[in-house]
Protein backbone atom coordinates (compact mmCIF):
# COMPACT_ATOMS: atom_id res chain seq x y z
CA UNK A 1 0.00 0.00 0.00
CA UNK A 2 1.12 3.58 -1.05
CA UNK A 3 1.44 6.37 1.75
CA UNK A 4 -1.28 7.78 -0.76
CA UNK A 5 -3.49 5.02 -0.11
CA UNK A 6 -2.61 4.57 3.82
CA UNK A 7 -3.75 7.90 4.12
CA UNK A 8 -6.96 8.06 1.94
CA UNK A 9 -8.10 4.51 3.81
CA UNK A 10 -7.63 6.90 6.74
CA UNK A 11 -4.32 5.31 8.52
CA UNK A 12 -1.35 7.00 8.91
CA UNK A 13 1.37 6.10 7.18
CA UNK A 14 5.04 6.76 9.79
CA UNK A 15 7.23 4.58 8.59
CA UNK A 16 9.01 4.50 12.08
CA UNK A 17 6.32 4.51 14.89
CA UNK A 18 5.18 1.89 16.12
CA UNK A 19 7.09 -1.34 14.08
CA UNK A 20 9.81 -3.59 15.93
CA UNK A 21 13.09 -2.91 14.63
CA UNK A 22 13.52 -5.23 11.89
CA UNK A 23 10.54 -7.46 12.25
CA UNK A 24 7.11 -7.13 10.13
CA UNK A 25 4.75 -6.90 13.65
CA UNK A 26 3.65 -2.89 14.25
CA UNK A 27 2.13 -1.80 17.55
CA UNK A 28 -1.42 -0.66 18.00
CA UNK A 29 -3.66 0.51 20.63
CA UNK A 30 -1.10 2.46 22.42
CA UNK A 31 -1.29 3.25 26.07
CA UNK A 32 -0.40 6.68 26.88
CA UNK A 33 1.27 8.07 30.08
CA UNK A 34 2.86 11.83 29.90
CA UNK A 35 5.42 12.55 32.72
CA UNK A 36 6.79 16.34 32.70
CA UNK A 37 7.94 18.78 35.46
CA UNK A 38 4.92 21.08 36.27
CA UNK A 39 7.32 24.28 35.71
CA UNK A 40 10.91 24.72 34.10
CA UNK A 41 11.84 25.58 37.43
CA UNK A 42 11.81 27.29 41.02
CA UNK A 43 9.58 24.45 42.72
CA UNK A 44 11.18 23.62 45.52
CA UNK A 45 10.31 26.45 47.46
CA UNK A 46 6.88 26.56 46.27
CA UNK A 47 6.84 22.78 47.39
CA UNK A 48 7.88 23.09 50.48
CA UNK A 49 5.09 25.67 51.28
CA UNK A 50 2.81 23.53 49.66
CA UNK A 51 3.81 20.34 51.90
CA UNK A 52 3.35 22.76 55.01
CA UNK A 53 -0.65 23.60 53.46
CA UNK A 54 -0.95 20.02 53.27
CA UNK A 55 -0.30 18.92 56.80
CA UNK A 56 -2.53 21.74 57.45
CA UNK A 57 -5.43 20.21 55.53
CA UNK A 58 -4.89 17.07 57.49
CA UNK A 59 -5.09 18.21 60.61
CA UNK A 60 -8.08 20.31 59.87
CA UNK A 61 -10.15 17.74 58.11
CA UNK A 62 -11.55 15.77 60.74
CA UNK A 63 -13.79 13.99 58.60
CA UNK A 64 -11.10 13.51 56.09
CA UNK A 65 -9.31 11.68 59.08
CA UNK A 66 -11.97 9.76 59.98
CA UNK A 67 -12.83 8.83 56.52
CA UNK A 68 -8.83 7.70 55.93
CA UNK A 69 -8.73 5.57 59.13
CA UNK A 70 -11.06 3.21 57.56
CA UNK A 71 -9.95 3.28 53.98
CA UNK A 72 -6.98 4.82 54.24
CA UNK A 73 -4.85 2.58 56.65
CA UNK A 74 -2.31 4.92 58.06
CA UNK A 75 -2.31 7.36 55.71
CA UNK A 76 -4.73 10.65 55.23
CA UNK A 77 -6.16 11.56 52.53
CA UNK A 78 -8.99 14.35 51.16
CA UNK A 79 -10.29 12.48 48.23
CA UNK A 80 -13.68 11.95 50.69
CA UNK A 81 -13.83 15.21 52.73
CA UNK A 82 -11.84 18.37 51.13
CA UNK A 83 -11.68 16.99 47.07
CA UNK A 84 -12.50 20.27 45.32
CA UNK A 85 -9.12 22.15 46.58
CA UNK A 86 -8.76 24.59 43.89
CA UNK A 87 -12.19 26.23 44.71
CA UNK A 88 -11.51 26.71 48.47
CA UNK A 89 -7.45 27.61 48.32
CA UNK A 90 -5.74 30.10 46.01
CA UNK A 91 -2.55 28.29 46.18
CA UNK A 92 -4.66 25.11 44.53
CA UNK A 93 -6.22 27.48 42.04
CA UNK A 94 -2.73 28.38 41.12
CA UNK A 95 -2.27 24.64 40.59
CA UNK A 96 -5.65 23.87 38.47
CA UNK A 97 -4.65 26.47 35.71
CA UNK A 98 -0.84 24.69 35.44
CA UNK A 99 -2.06 21.39 35.79
CA UNK A 100 -4.63 22.49 32.69
CA UNK A 101 -2.51 23.45 30.17
CA UNK A 102 -0.49 20.07 30.39
CA UNK A 103 -4.11 18.09 30.26
CA UNK A 104 -4.81 20.01 27.48
CA UNK A 105 -1.59 18.95 26.00
CA UNK A 106 -1.86 15.58 27.06
CA UNK A 107 -5.36 15.09 25.36
CA UNK A 108 -3.92 16.82 22.19
CA UNK A 109 -1.24 14.06 22.02
CA UNK A 110 -3.98 11.77 22.32
CA UNK A 111 -5.63 13.36 19.31
CA UNK A 112 -8.97 13.50 21.26
CA UNK A 113 -11.15 16.26 19.55
CA UNK A 114 -11.75 19.44 22.44
CA UNK A 115 -12.72 21.80 19.74
CA UNK A 116 -15.31 23.96 21.01
CA UNK A 117 -15.49 21.81 24.18
CA UNK A 118 -14.86 22.91 27.39
CA UNK A 119 -12.75 20.94 29.92
CA UNK A 120 -12.75 21.31 33.80
CA UNK A 121 -11.02 19.90 36.86
CA UNK A 122 -13.82 18.20 38.69
CA UNK A 123 -11.77 16.61 41.94
CA UNK A 124 -8.56 18.00 43.49
CA UNK A 125 -7.65 15.85 46.68
CA UNK A 126 -4.28 15.48 49.40
CA UNK A 127 -2.81 12.22 49.95
CA UNK A 128 -0.02 11.61 52.83
CA UNK A 129 1.40 8.55 53.01
CA UNK A 130 3.66 7.97 56.02
CA UNK A 131 5.63 4.56 56.56
CA UNK A 132 3.43 1.87 55.45
CA UNK A 133 0.63 3.37 54.14
CA UNK A 134 -0.52 2.19 50.72
CA UNK A 135 -2.92 2.53 47.81
CA UNK A 136 -4.03 -0.65 46.77
CA UNK A 137 -5.21 -0.93 42.72
CA UNK A 138 -7.97 1.50 41.62
CA UNK A 139 -8.94 3.21 38.75
CA UNK A 140 -10.51 7.45 39.01
CA UNK A 141 -14.55 6.89 38.03
CA UNK A 142 -16.92 10.03 36.65
CA UNK A 143 -13.86 11.08 34.70
CA UNK A 144 -12.00 10.83 31.31
CA UNK A 145 -7.82 12.43 32.37
CA UNK A 146 -6.42 12.09 35.75
CA UNK A 147 -3.19 12.54 37.05
CA UNK A 148 -0.98 13.37 40.55
CA UNK A 149 1.25 16.36 41.18
CA UNK A 150 3.95 15.06 43.80
CA UNK A 151 5.06 17.50 46.64
CA UNK A 152 7.07 15.78 48.67
CA UNK A 153 8.79 12.61 47.49
CA UNK A 154 11.83 11.31 50.06
CA UNK A 155 14.51 9.46 48.88
CA UNK A 156 13.52 5.67 48.42
CA UNK A 157 9.32 6.22 48.61
CA UNK A 158 7.18 4.17 46.45
CA UNK A 159 6.41 5.11 42.55
CA UNK A 160 3.14 5.46 41.18
CA UNK A 161 2.74 1.59 39.27
CA UNK A 162 0.19 0.89 36.23
CA UNK A 163 -1.11 -1.99 34.87
CA UNK A 164 -1.76 -3.32 31.56
CA UNK A 165 -4.89 -3.17 31.15
CA UNK A 166 -5.33 -5.61 28.94
CA UNK A 167 -4.18 -7.70 31.89
CA UNK A 168 -7.51 -9.85 32.48
CA UNK A 169 -7.43 -10.78 28.63
CA UNK A 170 -3.81 -12.45 28.70
CA UNK A 171 -5.48 -15.67 30.62
CA UNK A 172 -3.69 -18.25 28.05
CA UNK A 173 -0.38 -16.38 27.67
CA UNK A 174 2.95 -17.62 28.53
CA UNK A 175 5.53 -15.52 30.71
CA UNK A 176 7.25 -12.46 29.36
CA UNK A 177 10.78 -13.30 28.34
CA UNK A 178 13.76 -11.78 30.77
CA UNK A 179 14.81 -9.11 28.12
CA UNK A 180 10.86 -7.81 27.67
CA UNK A 181 10.47 -4.49 25.57
CA UNK A 182 9.18 -1.56 27.25
CA UNK A 183 5.74 -1.73 25.29
CA UNK A 184 5.17 -5.98 26.14
CA UNK A 185 5.67 -4.80 30.15
CA UNK A 186 2.74 -5.93 31.79
CA UNK A 187 3.04 -3.24 34.54
CA UNK A 188 5.18 -0.18 34.63
CA UNK A 189 6.55 2.17 37.44
CA UNK A 190 7.08 5.65 37.82
CA UNK A 191 9.16 7.19 40.52
CA UNK A 192 7.25 9.78 42.55
CA UNK A 193 9.44 12.69 41.60
CA UNK A 194 8.30 16.01 43.60
CA UNK A 195 7.10 18.74 41.17
CA UNK A 196 6.57 16.50 38.48
CA UNK A 197 3.13 15.67 36.88
CA UNK A 198 1.97 12.73 35.63
CA UNK A 199 -1.24 11.98 33.68
CA UNK A 200 -2.93 9.00 32.35
CA UNK A 201 -6.66 8.05 31.22
CA UNK A 202 -8.79 8.27 33.91
CA UNK A 203 -9.31 3.81 33.24
CA UNK A 204 -5.97 3.23 33.31
CA UNK A 205 -5.17 0.60 36.92
CA UNK A 206 -2.79 2.07 38.82
CA UNK A 207 -1.51 1.51 42.91
CA UNK A 208 0.99 2.90 45.17
CA UNK A 209 2.74 0.01 46.95
CA UNK A 210 3.73 0.67 50.66
CA UNK A 211 5.74 3.23 51.83
CA UNK A 212 8.96 1.95 53.35
CA UNK A 213 11.00 4.98 54.27
CA UNK A 214 10.19 6.75 57.96
CA UNK A 215 9.17 10.18 56.07
CA UNK A 216 5.91 10.96 54.56
CA UNK A 217 5.59 10.92 50.53
CA UNK A 218 2.80 13.92 49.71
CA UNK A 219 0.96 14.09 46.28
CA UNK A 220 -2.09 15.91 45.00
CA UNK A 221 -4.42 14.03 42.75
CA UNK A 222 -7.09 15.13 40.51
CA UNK A 223 -9.41 14.10 37.74
CA UNK A 224 -10.91 15.97 34.36
CA UNK A 225 -13.90 16.06 32.83
CA UNK A 226 -15.15 17.44 29.59
CA UNK A 227 -18.49 18.82 28.28
NI1 LIG B 1 -5.18 7.11 41.64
Amino acid sequence: MTTANLQASGLRFSPEAGYLSGMPTRAWFSTFIYHEPLLCAGQARFNTELAAECRNLRDYDAAGRRWSAKNYPGGYTSYASLNQLHKFSSTFAGLERKLTAHVRRFAAQLDMDLRGRTIAMTDFWVNIMPEHAAHSLHLHPLSFLSGTYYVSTPRGCPGLKFEDPRLSKFMAAPPKTTGVRPANQPHITYPAKAGHVILFESWLRHEVAANRIMTARISLSFNYNWS
